[in-house]
C-alpha cells in the first residue's frame, strides 16, 4: 500500500436524500483528495436540479461519474480499472452513460475519449456548472468535453449537498488551485491558478452547517495559508488592487478568526498548510481560539536542502525548523503531520538521511509518505531523469514509514493517563459497542458508548493506545457540549 497512515482514499460512492420527482439515477464515486469528495457534493447538487437522484448501486445508474485523481500514476491506474468495471456493466445496460471528472479529466482532456471508448463525458474541476448542458448533449447521443480552467472561485454560490455525511463534521472549500509549482506536482496543471473564495459565502455556508447541527468544519484548500480575499480574482493581481481593497483584505489568519469567533462552540480545522506561506499570525490566531484545533498538516517533502531546491519548494530545512519551533512555542500540545516523497530524482543516501534526521527533530504525530512517481508535463518530468531505482525508493519508503510509526506510537503514549476532548463521529469499526471520534490533535479515540450520542463532545480518559488509536473511558460531557 502506498499511502501508509491515511484517511479513506478508496473510491466512495455517494447517496443523498432523493427528490421524489426525479426519475434519473446518478452513480458518482470519488478518488483522491478531500477536495474531490467535496466537489462531488457540488456535482450531485447541480445534477439533482436536472432530475437525477443518486444511487449507490452501479448497475441501476443512468449516468456514472467518476471523480478522478492524477497525483501519482497508481491513482490513475485505479481509475482505469474502474472504467473496465463500468464497461462490463454497460454491456448489460447499454443506455448507461459514463463521465470522467476531476484531475485526470483535466490532464488528458479529449485524449480520454480516444483512449477509453466507454467514456461519453470529460469534465475538468472548474467546469461542473456546465454539466447540465454537457449531460443533455450526452443524452442526445454525443460525446462531450469541457476542461476550461477558471480564474475566479467557481462554486462559491453553490450549496453542496452533504452526502453520506455523519451530520457532525464537514469540509468547506476556501481556495481552489495552486500557484506553487512544486516541480513534481501535477496539481497546478489540473486545478489551475490559485483563487480565494469570498469570506461572506464561506461564513454563510458555515452558518448553515451550524443550523443543521454540524459541530466541526475543516477549511479546505491546496494551500490554505495563502488565502487572500480583496474582492476576487487571482492573487498576483493584488498588487493592482486599490488602497481600500488592500486595507480591507482578509488573509487566512483573519478568516480563521472570523470563523472561530462566529461559532465558538464549533471546532475548526484546516488543510493543507504550506511551510513558506504559514504565518506567525495564523499560529497566534490558533493560540487565541480554543475552538481552532491544535493540529497542523505541514508537508515538507524532503529534509535535504538540495532536493528541496530541485523540488522548487520555497523553504529550506532551516526555515522549516524555525516554523516548527514557533509552532511548539505558541502551541505546545499541537500535533504536526507531514507529506514526504522518497526517491525524488538525484536523491542520494545522504539526502535520505537528512530526511530521517528532519523527522527525528520534528517527531511528527502522523505522516503520509510516498514513492516518487513521475507525472507527465511537470517540470521534474521534463528536466530530470527518474533515476532512483524502484527497489531503492521502496527501501527508503520503508525506513521513513518505520520511523514515523515509532514517533506516532510515542505521541499516542504521551496521551496515556490524560483527559482529552473527543467529538463523537461514528461507531468504531472494531466494535459496535464503542464510539470513535477525534480529539483536537486529530488522534482517533475509541471508548465505550454508554449514554453518549454521535455529535456529543465528551471528555475521555486515555488508558491504552496503539500508534494510530487512543482508547479510554468517558468521564462526562465537555463544557463545549
Ligand atoms: N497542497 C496539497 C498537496 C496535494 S498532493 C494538499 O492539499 O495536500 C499531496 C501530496 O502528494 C504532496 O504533498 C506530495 O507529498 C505527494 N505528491 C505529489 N506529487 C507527487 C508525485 N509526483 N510523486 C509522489 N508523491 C507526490
Ligand atoms: Fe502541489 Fe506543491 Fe501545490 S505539492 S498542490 S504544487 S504546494
Amino acid at each position: 500500500m502506498e499511502k501508509i497512515i491515511t484517511e479513506s482514499k478508496q473510491g466512495t460512492s455517494l447517496a443523498l436524500t432523493p427528490k421524489l420527482e426525479n426519475t434519473k439515477k446518478l452513480f458518482i464515486e470519488s478518488y483522491g483528495c478531500q477536495m474531490n469528495f467535496s466537489d462531488s457534493e457540488i456535482v450531485a447538487s447541480i445534477l439533482q436540479k436536472e432530475g437525477f437522484n443518486t444511487t449507490s448501486i452501479l448497475e441501476d445508474a443512468d449516468l456514472v461519474l467518476v471523480n478522478t485523481c492524477s497525483i501519482r500514476d497508481k491513482a490513475e491506474q485505479t481509475v482505469r480499472k474502474r472504467l473496465e468495471k463500468y464497461n462490463a456493466v454497460k454491456r448489460i445496460n447499454p443506455k448507461m452513460k459514463v463521465g470522467v471528472l476531476g484531475c485526470m479529466a483535466e490532464r488528458l482532456k479529449s485524449k480520454f475519449l480516444e483512449e477509453e471508448k466507454i467514456v461519453d463525458l470529460v469534465v475538468g474541476p472548474d467546469a461542473y456548472k456546465d454539466l447540465p448542458n454537457l449531460v443533455a448533449e450526452v443524452e442526445d447521443g454525443h460525446r462531450a468535453v469541457n476542461v476550461i480552467l477558471s480564474k475566479e472561485e467557481t462554486y462559491g454560490d453553490i450549496a453542496p449537498v452533504r452526502i453520506n455525511s455523519n451530520g457532525v463534521t464537514a469540509f468547506v472549500s476556501i481556495t481552489r488551485g495552486c500557484d506553487n509549482m512544486c516541480t513534481f506536482c501535477v496539481v497546478p496543471f489540473t486545478r489551475g491558478r490559485e483563487r480565494s473564495r469570498n469570506p461572506q459565502s464561506i461564513l454563510f455556508e458555515i452558518n448553515d452547517l451550524h443550523k443543521k447541527g454540524y459541530k466541526e468544519v475543516t477549511l479546505l484548500g491546496q494551500n490554505v495559508d495563502s488565502y487572500l480575499w480583496y474582492g476576487g480574482g487571482l492573487k498576483k493581481d493584488f498588487r493592482k488592487a486599490s488602497e481600500i481593497q488592500k486595507a480591507t483584505a482578509t488573509d487566512f489568519a483573519k478568516l480563521l478568526d472570523l470563523c472561530a469567533s462566529a461559532h465558538p462552540k464549533m471546532r475548526f480545522r484546516f488543510s493543507t498548510s504550506n511551510p513558506q506561506d504559514m504565518s506567525i499570525s495564523v499560529i497566534k490566531t490558533m493560540a487565541k481560539h480554543e475552538n481552532i484545533c491544535n493540529y497542523i498538516h505541514l508537508p515538507v517533502q524532503s529534509g535535504s536542502n538540495r532536493i528541496l531546491k530541485a523540488m522548487n519548494r520555497q523553504h529550506t530545512r532551516e526555515d522549516y525548523f524555525e516554523l516548527i519551533d514557533n509552532i511548539k512555542k505558541h502551541l505546545p500540545d499541537c500535533s504536526i503531520s507531514h507529506d514526504l516523497i522518497c526517491g525524488f530524482p538525484t536523491e542520494t543516501e545522504q539526502d535520505h538521511q537528512d530526511t530521517l534526521s528532519l523527522m527525528q527533530y520534528v517527531k511528527y504525530s502522523f505522516g503520509y509518505m510516498f514513492s516518487y512517481s513521475e507525472r507527465p508535463g511537470t517540470l521534474a518530468a521534463r528536466k530530470l531523469e527518474d533515476d532512483i531505482p524502484e527497489a531503492i525508493k521502496k527501501i527508503r519508503l520503508q525506513e521513513v514509514v518505520a520511523l514515523q510509526q515509532e514517533h506516532s506510537l510515542e505521541r499516542s503514549q504521551g496521551f496515556l493517563g490524560q483527559v482529552t476532548e473527543v467529538l463523537i463521529e461514528k461507531t468504531s469499526k472494531k466494535s459496535d459497542k464503542e464510539w470513535a471520534g477525534r480529539n483536537p490533535q486529530n488522534s482517533t479515540v475509541v471508548f465505550p458508548k454508554e449514554q453518549y450520542e454521535v455529535g456529543d463532545f465528551v471528555m475521555v480518559k486515555i488508558d491504552n493506545c496503539t500508534s494510530a488509536t487512543l482508547k479510554g473511558i468517558a468521564l462526562g460531557y465537555s463544557k463545549n457540549n
